[in-house]
Parts: C-alpha cells; structure tokens; sequence
C-alpha cells in the first residue's frame, strides 16, 4: 500500500488507471476505522481492481461549535487497517493542501440538505458534497462505496452525481452494529460508560416504528409517537435533534406510509450525536 499526500500524485497515478480501463473503487472516510469502514473497503476490494481509501477530516463539513479539533485521529493505526483491506493508495492529505487559502467553489444539493441533519448542521452537506466532487475529481474513480449509517448523504450523493453527470457508480453498504443494535461511529468513543449502556435503545425505538409500521399503521405522526414513547421511558436523558419518516430517495417528508419510506433520527446523548436510521418496507 502506497500513502499519498500529493494531489498531483494522487491525480497522476488514478488517472493512469482509470483510462488504461482499471477499475478503481474509492472509499472516502474521515478515518479513525471500525468495522463499518472495513466493510465498506471489503465491498470495494471485492468489486474493483484497485482500492483507493481517503483519509481527511474534512473541516468544511463541521460548523463553528462542532468537534472538528477533538475528532479522533489515529493515521498509523488507520493505515495498518486500511492495508490489511487491501487498500492500494491511501490518501491522507493536509488540509492546507484541499483547501487552499482563498478557496471559493462550494457543491450543493440544497432542496436535500436544508432537512434531517442539515437543520442542525447547516454547513454540512455543502463540505460533504465539495470534497467528495473534489476526491472524484482527483481519483476518477469507476465506483464509490459509501456506508448507509449517513443515509442522507448517500441520498444526496447519488443525486450529486447523477445532476452532475460524474461518472462514477455509486454502491451502499448496509450499517454495521454492535451485538446490541449500536451502529458503528468514530464519534461512539465520546459516550461515557453509562451513555454506551444505553444507546443501543435509540436504535431499538426505530424498531418499535418499524413494527408498528408492519402491524398496519400508515400515520407518520402515530409511528412517531411510538418511538417517542420508548426513548421517553427508556432513554430519557438523550435530546431528540429529529425522528422523520421520509421517501428513502427524495428525503420528502411523509404524513402516511403507503409505499417507499424510511425512518431516520440524530439524538444528542451527552456529548456524543447519534443517528440512526433504518427501512420501513
Ligand atoms: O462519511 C464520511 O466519513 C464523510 O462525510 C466523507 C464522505 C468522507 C466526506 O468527508
């Protein structure tokens, strides 16, 4: 495994792959791995003939008040993760090197970002969707993996691509967990013991949705409620940020499920968000 932290390195090499008819495979992450990263590089080894991972917390995705300083970093443990996979390039650049000083350009999917995360987060999917642009526009990659814990970002990705003509295949990987239904973050090691206890029951409230969902119930406000009422009696001290029901493409919000629809929620528990989302089909 090469690591790179030259664009123009990066950009030569993946280029050389990309028109002598390589198949490369990116996955963009923010490092600090667990097994959900695994999985994602597993998917893309698995399906190309060459795996590029990137390595950048990338601050244009955090707002003012957000942990941009104290995300958790460790690139030599990452690194000797990221090769067992079978990455071929990991790419790990400065931030000074992404963004230069006078950086101008922003990507936005707005109508998708202004809802969900993006009403606490309103700089978030801007910084996701340039840097993204940016990691394709220097890999050119035949396809990207990215997990589905972030669903909305997948969403909005797919649809980024898709208006923007990139010609890069999108894949999803469904959500790793823990034995007791915690989806996997680089951000769970901010949970204090008791908080870790606990967590596993905002997942669990999803599920009462989707059992009420299953029994027949089609009011969006009804399934709402029921998980309300769990976290409520089971989780009382994590602050809802949102709970919505939604078209799982479009990110619309739904007032009856009669087709397609998703449920996704962020709940700030301590110091630690955390979302979660799941299919209601
Ligand atoms: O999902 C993440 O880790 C990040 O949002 C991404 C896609 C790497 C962009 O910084």
């Amino acid at each position: 495994m090469q690591i790179i932290t030259s664009l123009d390195e990066l950009r030569n090499l993946c280029y050389q792959w990309r028109f002598s008819g390589v198949k490369t495979g990116l996955v963009p992450t923010m490092g600090y791995f667990h097994e959900g990263h695994m999985s994602l590089m597993q998917y893309a080894r698995a399906n190309s003939d060459k795996l590029i991972t990137t390595l950048f917390v990338n601050p244009a995705q955090f707002g003012e008040n957000e942990d941009l300083d104290t995300y958790p970093r460790d690139l030599e443990r990452d690194a000797a993760i990221a090769k067992a996979q079978g990455t071929d390039i990991l790419f790990a650049p400065e931030a000074g090197a992404m963004y230069v000083e006078d950086h101008m350009t922003w990507v936005e999917v707005p109508h998708m970002a202004k809802r969900l995360c993006g009403i606490s987060r309103p700089v978030f999917f801007r910084g996701i969707c340039t840097v993204v642009t940016k990691l394709f526009m220097l890999t050119l990659p035949s396809m990207a993996v990215f997990g589905e814990k972030d669903w909305q970002q997948l969403a909005i990705i797919r649809r980024m691509v898709n208006d923007l003509n990139i010609p890069t295949e999108i894949h999803g990987c469904p959500i790793v967990r823990e034995a007791d239904g915690l989806a996997l973050s680089s951000r769970n090691v901010y949970l204090s013991p008791k908080e870790r206890s606990k967590a596993p029951h905002i997942n669990k409230g999803l599920q009462v949705g989707c059992r009420r969902v299953k029994e027949g119930e089609k009011e969006v406000a009804a399934v709402k409620q029921a998980v309300r009422d769990y976290w409520q009696e089971n989780v009382p001290d994590a602050k809802e940020d949102y709970l919505e029901i939604f078209h799982p493409h479009t990110l619309e919000y739904l007032e009856k499920i009669d087709g397609e629809a998703h449920v996704a929620c962020a709940l700030q528990y301590g110091r630690t968000r955390l979302i979660d989302n799941c299919s209601l089909a």
